[in-house]
């Protein structure tokens, strides 16, 4: 069974459809890249699986349960054991490194002592240990997105949401992160849909690598596919 499944979703703002008819089913521990130009609809996606926006037609399958069809939410975001780096990040400004990490183990009421040792590990796998009692605003936008990412990370979801995640690090650490990224698939057996429009970077994450185009899908495939794929759209958007 597909850990995710979207079923003929669709999607409008106002009168303009986002998102036309689309179709995927992905396994389990897998990393796909959701790879499109800006405003292809990709973050809607993302926002729609993560049930911060209603369907206007199709179904969304997390995990086996059905958590969206058309016009209704069936369990809550909060519910869905996913993990999601936003475009903006969203740290809260007002709490060290240490506690926006700490924050979603506490609201699940885990032990100090477990919160202390996960933090640790995963200050630890990040590089970031010396930071724990900054304020993001004390930190760079590389060292931001880290946290963000150890947010989530923290709370062991099936699915892990990313949406550009490496947009404001630099080339060196945008390649050392990036395989760290890479490995989380394999370390914490997770399934992760990460959303680019750098074809460059989706050829060095991705298993599978799904274009869309004004809220179609124009071709889904390994990286190896999508290099020989004979789509006019698909060529064009790759040698850019
Ligand atoms: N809440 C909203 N209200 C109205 N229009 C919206 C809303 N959210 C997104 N859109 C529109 O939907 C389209 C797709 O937006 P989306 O954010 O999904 O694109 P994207 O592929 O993530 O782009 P980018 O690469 O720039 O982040 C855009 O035209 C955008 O203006
Ligand atoms: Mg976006």
């Amino acid at each position: 069974m597909p850990i995710v499944s979207l079923q003929n979703i669709s999607k409008s703002f106002g009168k303009t459809p986002i998102i036309n008819n689309i179709s995927l089913n992905f396994s389990k521990g897998k990393f796909i890249c959701l790879l499109g130009s800006s405003g292809s609809g990709k973050t809607t996606i993302l926002r729609l699986m993560a049930g911060l926006e209603k369907l206007d037609d199709g179904k969304i399958y997390l995990n086996g349960k059905l958590v969206n069809e058309k016009g209704r939410i069936l369990i809550a975001s909060s519910q869905r054991e996913i993990g999601f780096i936003f475009q903006d990040l969203a740290l809260w400004p007002h709490l060290t490194v240490y506690e926006n990490i700490a924050f979603g183990l506490k609201i699940k009421k885990a032990e100090k002592a477990k919160i202390s040792a996960k933090i640790s590990e995963i200050l630890d796998f990040f590089c970031i240990e010396g930071h724990q009692n900054k304020y993001p605003n004390q930190l760079s936008g590389g060292q931001q997105q880290l946290v963000a990412i150890a947010r989530s990370l923290v709370l062991n979801p099936q699915i892990l949401l990313m949406d550009e995640p490496l947009a404001n690090l630099d080339v060196k650490l945008k390649s050392k992160i990036r395989n760290q990224i890479k490995n989380l698939t394999k370390d914490f057996s997770i399934t992760i849909i990460y959303v680019t429009h750098d074809h460059h970077e989706a050829f060095k994450l991705a298993d599978e690598i799904v274009i869309i185009n004004d809220g179609k899908i124009v071709e889904i495939g390994a990286p190896e596919e999508i290099h020989k794929s004979e789509n006019t759209f698909v060529k064009e958007f790759i040698e850019i």
